[in-house]
Protein backbone atom coordinates (compact mmCIF):
# COMPACT_ATOMS: atom_id res chain seq x y z
CA UNK A 1 0.00 0.00 0.00
CA UNK A 2 1.13 3.63 -0.63
CA UNK A 3 2.13 4.80 2.51
CA UNK A 4 0.01 7.58 4.35
CA UNK A 5 2.23 11.27 4.07
CA UNK A 6 1.56 12.60 7.35
CA UNK A 7 1.96 16.35 9.03
CA UNK A 8 1.37 16.69 13.00
CA UNK A 9 0.79 19.95 14.27
CA UNK A 10 2.09 20.74 17.78
CA UNK A 11 4.81 19.76 19.13
CA UNK A 12 4.01 20.04 22.67
CA UNK A 13 3.78 16.92 25.01
CA UNK A 14 1.06 14.49 23.79
CA UNK A 15 2.94 14.71 20.47
CA UNK A 16 6.21 13.73 22.27
CA UNK A 17 5.16 11.44 24.70
CA UNK A 18 2.99 9.49 22.70
CA UNK A 19 1.93 10.27 18.85
CA UNK A 20 5.20 11.44 17.08
CA UNK A 21 6.99 8.13 18.59
CA UNK A 22 3.79 5.83 17.08
CA UNK A 23 2.85 8.27 13.93
CA UNK A 24 6.73 8.16 13.10
CA UNK A 25 7.79 4.28 13.47
CA UNK A 26 4.65 2.84 11.70
CA UNK A 27 5.42 1.12 8.96
CA UNK A 28 2.50 2.80 6.66
CA UNK A 29 2.96 6.30 7.60
CA UNK A 30 5.20 8.53 6.25
CA UNK A 31 5.53 11.75 8.77
CA UNK A 32 6.89 14.06 6.51
CA UNK A 33 6.18 17.41 8.08
CA UNK A 34 5.83 19.33 11.42
CA UNK A 35 4.45 22.70 12.77
CA UNK A 36 5.20 24.24 15.96
CA UNK A 37 4.68 27.69 16.83
CA UNK A 38 7.70 27.76 18.91
CA UNK A 39 9.65 27.88 16.81
CA UNK A 40 13.18 26.92 19.15
CA UNK A 41 10.86 23.42 20.44
CA UNK A 42 9.85 22.83 16.56
CA UNK A 43 13.46 23.02 15.38
CA UNK A 44 14.56 20.21 18.35
CA UNK A 45 11.56 17.93 17.64
CA UNK A 46 12.32 17.94 14.16
CA UNK A 47 16.03 17.36 14.85
CA UNK A 48 15.24 14.43 17.32
CA UNK A 49 12.74 12.75 15.18
CA UNK A 50 14.41 13.49 11.61
CA UNK A 51 11.49 14.67 9.98
CA UNK A 52 12.09 16.38 6.81
CA UNK A 53 9.86 20.21 6.85
CA UNK A 54 9.24 22.41 9.48
CA UNK A 55 6.24 25.11 9.58
CA UNK A 56 6.01 27.95 11.46
CA UNK A 57 2.04 27.26 12.10
CA UNK A 58 -0.79 25.01 11.05
CA UNK A 59 -1.39 27.32 7.75
CA UNK A 60 2.09 27.18 6.63
CA UNK A 61 1.65 22.98 6.73
CA UNK A 62 -1.74 22.75 5.28
CA UNK A 63 -1.03 24.30 2.49
CA UNK A 64 1.68 21.78 1.23
CA UNK A 65 0.30 19.80 -0.88
CA UNK A 66 2.24 16.91 -0.03
CA UNK A 67 0.68 15.82 3.20
CA UNK A 68 -2.51 13.42 2.94
CA UNK A 69 -3.18 13.97 6.73
CA UNK A 70 -2.65 15.59 9.59
CA UNK A 71 -2.73 14.60 13.52
CA UNK A 72 -3.26 17.53 16.07
CA UNK A 73 -2.30 18.05 19.54
CA UNK A 74 -3.07 21.32 20.95
CA UNK A 75 -5.11 23.56 23.76
CA UNK A 76 -8.62 21.47 24.57
CA UNK A 77 -10.37 24.34 22.69
CA UNK A 78 -7.85 25.26 19.90
CA UNK A 79 -6.90 22.11 18.46
CA UNK A 80 -10.83 21.78 17.48
CA UNK A 81 -10.37 24.98 15.11
CA UNK A 82 -6.74 23.72 13.90
CA UNK A 83 -8.59 20.66 12.90
CA UNK A 84 -11.35 22.44 11.04
CA UNK A 85 -8.98 24.10 9.46
CA UNK A 86 -7.23 20.81 8.03
CA UNK A 87 -10.19 19.62 6.71
CA UNK A 88 -11.44 22.65 5.00
CA UNK A 89 -7.61 22.46 3.14
CA UNK A 90 -8.46 18.81 2.10
CA UNK A 91 -6.50 17.04 4.38
CA UNK A 92 -7.25 13.88 6.97
CA UNK A 93 -7.36 14.50 10.48
CA UNK A 94 -6.78 12.88 13.83
CA UNK A 95 -7.18 14.98 16.58
CA UNK A 96 -6.84 14.94 20.22
CA UNK A 97 -9.94 15.13 22.07
CA UNK A 98 -11.96 16.80 22.97
CA UNK A 99 -13.02 17.42 19.72
CA UNK A 100 -14.89 20.45 20.80
CA UNK A 101 -15.42 22.43 24.40
CA UNK A 102 -19.20 22.91 22.84
CA UNK A 103 -21.98 21.73 20.82
CA UNK A 104 -21.57 24.93 18.15
CA UNK A 105 -17.88 24.10 17.82
CA UNK A 106 -18.95 20.29 17.34
CA UNK A 107 -21.08 21.36 15.08
CA UNK A 108 -18.76 23.60 12.70
CA UNK A 109 -16.38 20.66 12.87
CA UNK A 110 -18.88 18.43 11.44
CA UNK A 111 -20.09 20.48 8.84
CA UNK A 112 -16.36 21.31 8.06
CA UNK A 113 -16.05 17.05 7.54
CA UNK A 114 -19.20 17.02 5.07
CA UNK A 115 -18.29 20.48 3.29
CA UNK A 116 -14.79 18.66 2.88
CA UNK A 117 -15.57 15.31 2.18
CA UNK A 118 -12.43 14.55 4.91
CA UNK A 119 -12.75 12.58 8.06
CA UNK A 120 -12.12 13.45 11.26
CA UNK A 121 -11.03 10.71 13.82
CA UNK A 122 -10.60 11.84 17.67
CA UNK A 123 -8.30 9.98 19.92
CA UNK A 124 -10.64 8.36 22.10
CA UNK A 125 -7.13 5.63 22.81
CA UNK A 126 -9.61 3.47 25.24
CA UNK A 127 -11.15 1.97 22.28
CA UNK A 128 -7.92 0.89 20.71
CA UNK A 129 -6.88 -0.89 24.17
CA UNK A 130 -6.41 -4.19 24.25
CA UNK A 131 -8.42 -5.03 27.07
CA UNK A 132 -11.12 -3.35 26.65
CA UNK A 133 -11.26 -4.28 22.80
CA UNK A 134 -11.59 -8.22 24.44
CA UNK A 135 -13.96 -6.37 27.48
CA UNK A 136 -16.33 -5.55 24.53
CA UNK A 137 -16.17 -8.78 22.43
CA UNK A 138 -17.35 -10.55 25.62
CA UNK A 139 -20.34 -8.28 26.40
CA UNK A 140 -21.31 -8.61 22.85
CA UNK A 141 -20.51 -11.95 22.87
CA UNK A 142 -23.05 -12.36 26.46
CA UNK A 143 -25.67 -9.64 25.10
CA UNK A 144 -26.10 -11.71 21.93
CA UNK A 145 -26.48 -15.11 23.59
CA UNK A 146 -28.06 -13.62 26.22
CA UNK A 147 -25.90 -16.55 28.64
CA UNK A 148 -25.69 -13.96 31.64
CA UNK A 149 -29.46 -12.20 30.78
CA UNK A 150 -29.70 -9.05 30.18
CA UNK A 151 -26.86 -6.05 30.78
CA UNK A 152 -28.48 -4.23 34.24
CA UNK A 153 -25.57 -2.19 35.38
CA UNK A 154 -22.52 0.15 34.97
CA UNK A 155 -20.03 1.53 37.05
CA UNK A 156 -17.56 3.74 35.93
CA UNK A 157 -14.86 4.59 38.68
CA UNK A 158 -12.20 7.35 37.70
CA UNK A 159 -10.31 9.12 40.78
CA UNK A 160 -7.09 9.33 38.65
CA UNK A 161 -3.84 9.07 39.98
CA UNK A 162 -0.37 8.86 37.91
CA UNK A 163 -1.11 8.89 34.32
CA UNK A 164 2.29 9.17 32.80
CA UNK A 165 4.00 6.27 34.81
CA UNK A 166 7.15 7.84 34.50
CA UNK A 167 7.31 8.41 30.76
CA UNK A 168 7.98 12.63 30.87
CA UNK A 169 11.51 12.31 31.37
CA UNK A 170 12.80 12.56 27.58
CA UNK A 171 9.65 15.45 26.50
CA UNK A 172 11.83 18.81 24.83
CA UNK A 173 10.65 21.42 26.29
CA UNK A 174 10.90 25.49 25.70
CA UNK A 175 10.70 28.93 27.74
CA UNK A 176 9.43 30.41 24.56
CA UNK A 177 5.82 31.79 25.08
CA UNK A 178 2.72 29.57 24.32
CA UNK A 179 0.74 31.28 21.63
CA UNK A 180 -2.81 32.40 22.44
CA UNK A 181 -5.73 29.72 22.91
CA UNK A 182 -8.86 32.08 23.16
CA UNK A 183 -12.03 29.25 24.37
CA UNK A 184 -15.39 30.16 23.87
CA UNK A 185 -17.22 27.59 25.92
CA UNK A 186 -21.43 27.19 25.10
CA UNK A 187 -23.13 30.51 24.97
CA UNK A 188 -25.38 29.24 28.13
CA UNK A 189 -22.20 28.70 30.72
CA UNK A 190 -21.08 31.92 32.65
CA UNK A 191 -17.24 32.23 32.25
CA UNK A 192 -16.99 32.00 35.75
CA UNK A 193 -17.54 28.15 35.45
CA UNK A 194 -15.77 27.67 32.24
CA UNK A 195 -12.37 26.42 33.48
CA UNK A 196 -14.16 23.80 36.17
CA UNK A 197 -16.70 22.69 33.18
CA UNK A 198 -13.21 22.15 30.72
CA UNK A 199 -11.46 20.37 33.23
CA UNK A 200 -14.54 18.12 34.11
CA UNK A 201 -15.36 17.85 30.13
CA UNK A 202 -11.66 17.01 29.32
CA UNK A 203 -10.92 14.07 32.32
CA UNK A 204 -13.91 12.34 32.03
CA UNK A 205 -15.23 12.78 27.87
CA UNK A 206 -12.74 9.19 28.09
CA UNK A 207 -15.11 7.63 30.82
CA UNK A 208 -18.57 8.47 28.85
CA UNK A 209 -17.25 7.96 25.58
CA UNK A 210 -15.92 4.33 26.74
CA UNK A 211 -19.42 3.29 28.47
CA UNK A 212 -21.08 4.53 24.94
CA UNK A 213 -18.82 2.21 22.97
CA UNK A 214 -19.16 -0.72 25.20
CA UNK A 215 -22.87 -0.75 24.87
CA UNK A 216 -22.97 -0.05 21.51
CA UNK A 217 -24.92 2.77 21.89
CA UNK A 218 -24.76 5.64 19.66
CA UNK A 219 -25.96 8.34 20.59
CA UNK A 220 -28.56 6.69 22.64
CA UNK A 221 -27.29 7.99 25.62
CA UNK A 222 -28.91 10.74 28.49
CA UNK A 223 -28.22 12.19 31.60
CA UNK A 224 -30.35 11.42 34.60
CA UNK A 225 -28.82 12.87 38.10
CA UNK A 226 -25.98 15.01 39.07
CA UNK A 227 -24.28 15.32 41.98
CA UNK A 228 -21.61 17.60 41.45
CA UNK A 229 -19.48 19.46 44.80
CA UNK A 230 -19.00 22.67 44.23
CA UNK A 231 -15.85 22.61 42.13
CA UNK A 232 -17.78 21.18 39.31
CA UNK A 233 -15.48 17.93 39.35
CA UNK A 234 -16.18 15.75 42.37
CA UNK A 235 -19.36 13.55 42.86
CA UNK A 236 -21.00 11.45 40.30
CA UNK A 237 -23.39 11.14 37.75
CA UNK A 238 -26.24 8.71 36.54
CA UNK A 239 -26.72 8.51 32.70
CA UNK A 240 -29.24 5.87 30.64
CA UNK A 241 -27.07 4.62 28.40
CA UNK A 242 -28.92 2.34 25.41
CA UNK A 243 -31.59 2.06 28.23
CA UNK A 244 -29.00 1.01 31.12
CA UNK A 245 -28.52 2.65 34.71
CA UNK A 246 -24.63 3.77 34.51
CA UNK A 247 -22.88 5.44 36.90
CA UNK A 248 -20.11 7.60 36.87
CA UNK A 249 -17.87 8.38 39.98
CA UNK A 250 -15.68 11.12 39.74
CA UNK A 251 -12.62 12.56 41.98
CA UNK A 252 -9.44 12.48 42.89
CA UNK A 253 -6.86 10.48 44.98
CA UNK A 254 -2.68 10.47 45.23
CA UNK A 255 -2.55 6.70 43.44
CA UNK A 256 0.61 5.39 42.63
CA UNK A 257 -0.90 4.51 39.30
CA UNK A 258 -3.95 4.85 38.01
CA UNK A 259 -7.58 4.51 39.74
CA UNK A 260 -10.04 3.75 37.25
CA UNK A 261 -11.96 0.62 36.41
CA UNK A 262 -15.44 -0.05 35.01
CA UNK A 263 -17.64 -2.98 35.49
CA UNK A 264 -20.39 -3.99 33.29
CA UNK A 265 -23.14 -5.92 35.16
CA UNK A 266 -25.19 -8.39 33.58
CA UNK A 267 -28.02 -10.42 35.47
CA UNK A 268 -26.09 -13.66 35.92
CA UNK A 269 -22.35 -11.92 36.04
CA UNK A 270 -20.25 -9.52 34.96
CA UNK A 271 -17.23 -8.45 32.98
CA UNK A 272 -14.71 -5.65 34.77
CA UNK A 273 -11.92 -3.76 33.46
CA UNK A 274 -8.78 -1.99 34.98
CA UNK A 275 -7.19 1.18 33.18
CA UNK A 276 -3.73 1.12 32.89
CA UNK A 277 -1.82 4.61 33.61
CA UNK A 278 -2.29 5.74 30.41
CA UNK A 279 1.26 6.64 28.76
CA UNK A 280 2.98 3.06 30.71
CA UNK A 281 3.33 0.97 27.61
CA UNK A 282 2.31 -2.52 26.39
CA UNK A 283 -0.12 -2.43 29.59
CA UNK A 284 -3.70 -3.01 28.39
CA UNK A 285 -6.58 -2.44 30.89
CA UNK A 286 -6.25 -5.99 33.20
CA UNK A 287 -9.99 -7.70 32.40
CA UNK A 288 -11.76 -9.91 34.46
CA UNK A 289 -14.87 -12.19 33.79
CA UNK A 290 -17.32 -13.56 36.14
CA UNK A 291 -20.37 -16.01 35.34
CA UNK A 292 -22.39 -16.83 37.92
CA UNK A 293 -24.98 -19.30 38.40
CA UNK A 294 -24.89 -22.83 38.34
CA UNK A 295 -21.23 -23.19 37.39
CA UNK A 296 -19.41 -20.03 39.17
CA UNK A 297 -16.32 -18.88 37.01
CA UNK A 298 -13.79 -16.50 37.01
CA UNK A 299 -11.84 -15.96 34.22
CA UNK A 300 -9.08 -13.32 33.80
CA UNK A 301 -7.80 -13.33 29.96
CA UNK A 302 -4.81 -11.91 29.12
CA UNK A 303 -4.80 -9.39 26.19
CA UNK A 304 -2.31 -9.00 23.60
CA UNK A 305 0.46 -6.47 25.11
CA UNK A 306 0.02 -3.31 23.31
CA UNK A 307 -0.51 0.39 23.74
CA UNK A 308 -3.51 1.28 23.12
CA UNK A 309 -1.82 4.81 21.75
CA UNK A 310 -0.28 2.69 19.41
CA UNK A 311 -3.35 0.85 18.54
CA UNK A 312 -4.99 3.94 17.96
CA UNK A 313 -2.50 5.57 15.59
CA UNK A 314 -2.33 1.96 13.69
CA UNK A 315 -5.99 2.23 13.15
CA UNK A 316 -6.01 5.73 11.75
CA UNK A 317 -3.53 5.07 8.79
CA UNK A 318 -5.12 1.54 8.31
CA UNK A 319 -9.11 3.17 7.93
CA UNK A 320 -7.37 6.15 5.62
CA UNK A 321 -5.87 3.00 3.53
CA UNK A 322 -8.59 0.87 4.13
CA UNK A 323 -11.52 2.97 3.84
CA UNK A 324 -12.89 1.42 6.73
CA UNK A 325 -14.97 3.52 9.21
CA UNK A 326 -13.30 4.69 12.21
CA UNK A 327 -13.73 3.08 15.48
CA UNK A 328 -14.25 7.05 17.09
CA UNK A 329 -15.22 8.88 14.65
CA UNK A 330 -16.19 12.78 14.97
CA UNK A 331 -19.90 12.29 14.03
CA UNK A 332 -19.46 9.64 17.23
CA UNK A 333 -17.93 11.89 19.23
CA UNK A 334 -20.63 14.85 18.91
CA UNK A 335 -22.94 12.82 21.78
CA UNK A 336 -20.20 13.00 24.34
CA UNK A 337 -20.52 17.25 24.03
CA UNK A 338 -24.01 16.86 24.47
CA UNK A 339 -24.01 15.38 27.26
CA UNK A 340 -21.22 17.20 29.21
CA UNK A 341 -22.91 20.18 27.88
CA UNK A 342 -26.22 18.84 29.78
CA UNK A 343 -24.58 17.26 32.79
CA UNK A 344 -23.21 20.40 33.80
CA UNK A 345 -25.84 22.53 33.01
CA UNK A 346 -27.47 20.33 35.22
CA UNK A 347 -24.88 20.59 37.92
CA UNK A 348 -24.78 24.76 37.84
CA UNK A 349 -28.41 24.30 37.65
CA UNK A 350 -28.72 22.42 40.69
CA UNK A 351 -26.22 24.31 42.94
CA UNK A 352 -28.18 27.33 41.99
CA UNK A 353 -25.33 28.69 39.75
CA UNK A 354 -27.19 29.34 36.51
N1 LIG B 1 -5.79 11.12 25.00
C1 LIG B 1 -5.22 11.38 26.15
O1 LIG B 1 -5.05 10.51 26.98
C2 LIG B 1 -4.73 12.77 26.44
C3 LIG B 1 -3.89 12.97 27.52
C4 LIG B 1 -3.44 14.26 27.77
C5 LIG B 1 -3.82 15.31 26.94
N2 LIG B 1 -4.66 15.06 25.91
C6 LIG B 1 -5.11 16.15 25.04
O2 LIG B 1 -3.97 16.73 24.39
C7 LIG B 1 -4.16 18.11 24.26
C8 LIG B 1 -2.96 18.85 24.82
O3 LIG B 1 -1.85 18.44 24.12
P1 LIG B 1 -0.41 18.77 24.65
O4 LIG B 1 -0.31 18.42 26.09
O5 LIG B 1 0.54 18.19 23.70
O6 LIG B 1 -0.40 20.36 24.53
P2 LIG B 1 0.89 21.31 24.61
O7 LIG B 1 0.36 22.63 25.04
O8 LIG B 1 1.98 20.66 25.38
O9 LIG B 1 1.36 21.39 23.09
C9 LIG B 1 0.65 22.05 22.09
C10 LIG B 1 1.67 22.66 21.14
O10 LIG B 1 0.97 23.18 20.02
C11 LIG B 1 1.64 24.36 19.58
N3 LIG B 1 0.71 25.13 18.78
C12 LIG B 1 -0.37 25.84 19.19
N4 LIG B 1 -0.98 26.41 18.14
C13 LIG B 1 -0.31 26.02 17.03
C14 LIG B 1 -0.49 26.27 15.64
N5 LIG B 1 -1.49 27.05 15.20
N6 LIG B 1 0.38 25.71 14.78
C15 LIG B 1 1.40 24.94 15.22
N7 LIG B 1 1.62 24.67 16.54
C16 LIG B 1 0.77 25.20 17.42
C17 LIG B 1 2.03 25.03 20.89
O11 LIG B 1 3.08 25.96 20.72
C18 LIG B 1 2.45 23.83 21.74
O12 LIG B 1 3.83 23.57 21.65
C19 LIG B 1 -5.38 18.49 25.05
O13 LIG B 1 -6.42 18.80 24.17
C20 LIG B 1 -5.71 17.26 25.84
O14 LIG B 1 -7.10 17.04 26.00
C21 LIG B 1 -5.10 13.82 25.64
Amino acid sequence: MTPIRFGYVGCGFMAQAVHLPNFTTLPDCEVVALAEVRGELGRRVQAHYRIPKLYSDHHALLADPEIDAVGVSAAFALQGEIARDALLAGKHVFMEKPMAVSLEQADRLLQAVRQSGKRLMVGYMKRYDAGNVLAKETITRYRTSEELGPVTYIRNHGFCGDWVAGRDGTILRSDEPMPPAPVTGPAWLPAEHLSAYIGYLQQYTHNVNLMRWLLDAGDNAHVRIVDLDDDGYTGVVILEIAGVRCILESGRVSHYAWDEHTQVYFRHGWVKVWSPPLLQRNAPARVEIYRGGAEQVFQQPIPPLTWSYRQEAAHFIACLQSGADFGSSAEDTRTDVRLFEEIFRAHLTRRGLL
